[in-house]
């Protein structure tokens, strides 16, 4: 099997001298920045002549980008190497080759523990060494079985390729863009601060120049991304240190970027600036994902979450009286080590004391090498499913309410991509809402005022009030190229 996995390795190094088309499948969990890594990568392997593919059994190279945050999420790596070692015996007998590689955060945190398990596996690297992928791979191909989980001393951000124009352009007009990586906040119960690292902001000079080339071509929304996004602290062009705030300002000076989101943010890092970031610029959507955990003090405490359920709800006020229509959507945790009904119900209470447009929940997962899995007081599993669908019941009456709420009103609607009916197109609200209404497509990339007319379980229909001012129509949108 070892002596196979060589040859078949060697064989795709040939292919790449021979500048044959090679073919990467990337397979993403996990969280946004997943996401745009996975892109990062497809980007740092095009020059190289990689192209992507959507089917495994057509890979030269498959990179499972996984996810670490929960167990069931990091067992998903190890089913999944079941189905891609089968693939590749069936490619071997054929005579094709096969490079498979585990990247993310399963990677940094099982990086030999995957080699051991899973001798299908070519190459194991963690999020901070993704720029040296195309050196990687001809590590492989020379016949080294690569483990690479150190944190480099140079900045990945620096050496990973931009997308192309034409690789934007087909990804559609809403985009991420990390801006910050890493935590230093070691909640108790999260994997985050040991396979992402420490906390690292990049350069204010080198965002921008990132955001315009997406404005450039044609990309109207851009999402700020960060584990702890509002802890942002990257050099500005002055020397200074720049909050997100600063950053969101300078961002918001781009005509075509008509919408900004960022997204996670930590209640303790919401700093004034920002809030008033929130009043003052239109781009700056009203839709917050600030993420609470618990609504329960002691439990807040035992989590390491260093602010309490008052400190939480003062925060939300101040945010909704500098930005009256901000929607807010959170994160919460059952089960918790310790977790009395008690401590449930404090949650519970926290959610209707707020009231959500959206939210995300989960049961607590024990992870390895974090202080919470080492607690004696685990909760059992029946209690946590329990308190999960009261707390899910719970949400979905605000979620329902939240879009209810949205009947009859006018809005902004920018317009994403083709509808489901012929003549539909479909775009988000400004509170991330899916929007579908009838209009014609070269209006693809534009943003419009709808009257809302239907709210269905998961979007909402809309009807154009007139049509868009010729001003408020992109110009390198529309460059013919979509
Ligand atoms: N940086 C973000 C969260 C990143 S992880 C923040 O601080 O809010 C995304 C969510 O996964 C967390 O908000 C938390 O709700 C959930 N999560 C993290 N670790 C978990 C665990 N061990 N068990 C269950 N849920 C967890
Ligand atoms: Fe994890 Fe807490 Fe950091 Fe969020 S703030 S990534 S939950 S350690
Ligand atoms: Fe998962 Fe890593 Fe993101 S653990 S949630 S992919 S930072």
């Amino acid at each position: 099997m070892r002596r196979a996995t060589l040859r078949c390795a060697r064989e795709t190094l040939e292919r790449v001298t021979m500048n044959e088309p090679k073919k990467v499948f990337v397979k993403t969990w996990g969280c946004q920045m997943n996401v745009y890594d996975s892109d990062r990568m497809t980007d740092t392997l095009a020059p190289g002549g990689w192209e992507e593919t959507s089917t495994v059994e057509d890979a030269d190279l498959v990179i499972l980008n996984t996810c670490h945050i929960r167990e069931k999420a990091a067992e998903k790596v190890f089913s999944e190497l079941g189905r891609i070692r089968r693939v590749k015996e069936a490619r071997a007998l054929r005579g094709e080759t096969m490079v498979v590689g585990v990247a993310g955060c399963v990677a940094q945190a099982e990086g030999v523990e995957i080699a051991r398990r899973a001798p299908v596996v070519d190459m194991v690297f963690g999020p901070q060494s993704y720029h040296r992928l195309p050196d990687l791979i001809d590590r492989v191909a020379a016949g080294a079985r690569v483990v690479e989980t150190e944190f480099p001393v140079e900045d990945k951000f620096d050496h990973l390729a931009p997308a192309s124009r034409e690789r934007t352009v087909a990804r559609g007009l809403t985009a991420f863009l990390t801006v910050q990586e890493g935590c230093d906040k070691f909640c108790t119960f999260c994997v985050v601060p040991y396979t992402r690292g420490s906390e690292t902001s990049r350069p204010v000079d080198r965002i921008v120049a990132e955001a315009e080339r997406l404005a450039d071509a044609g990309v109207r929304e851009v999402t700020l991304l960060g584990q702890n996004v509002n802890a942002y602290h990257g050099p500005g062009p002055d020397g200074a240190a720049w909050s997100l705030a600063r950053l969101l300002r300078r961002l918001a000076e781009i005509p075509v970027l008509a919408r900004l989101r960022y997204t996670t943010s930590h209640p303790r890092d919401m700093g004034d600036d920002l809030i008033e970031a929130h009043r003052d610029l239109p781009a700056l959507m009203p839709y917050l994902h600030l993420p609470v955990q618990s609504g329960s003090d002691r439990i807040l405490a035992a989590m390491n979450r260093r602010h309490r359920r008052d400190d939480y709800l003062r925060l939300v006020e101040r945010i909704r009286a500098a930005r009256p229509d901000i929607a807010l959507s959170g994160d919460f945790i059952v089960g918790f080590p310790g977790e009395t009904e008690a401590d449930f119900a404090a949650t519970l209470e926290l959610i209707e004391a707020v009231g959500y447009g959206s939210a995300f929940s989960f049961k607590y997962s024990p992870r390895p090498g974090t202080p919470a899995a080492a607690e004696a007081d685990q909760i059992a599993e029946s209690v946590k499913v329990e308190r999960l669908a009261r707390l899910q019941a719970l949400i979905d009456r605000q979620t329902r309410d939240f879009n209810l709420s949205r009947l009859g009103m006018t809005m902004d609607v920018l317009l994403e991509k083709p509808g489901r009916r012929p003549g539909q197109l479909a775009g988000r609200s400004p509170w991330l809402q899916a929007v579908h209404l009838d209009a014609p497509v070269d209006l693809l990339g534009t943003i419009v005022p709808v009257r809302i007319d239907a709210v269905m379980t998961y979007s909402l229909s809309a009807v154009r009030l007139d049509a868009p001012a010729p001003s408020s129509r992109p110009v390198a949108a529309l460059g013919g190229v979509r």
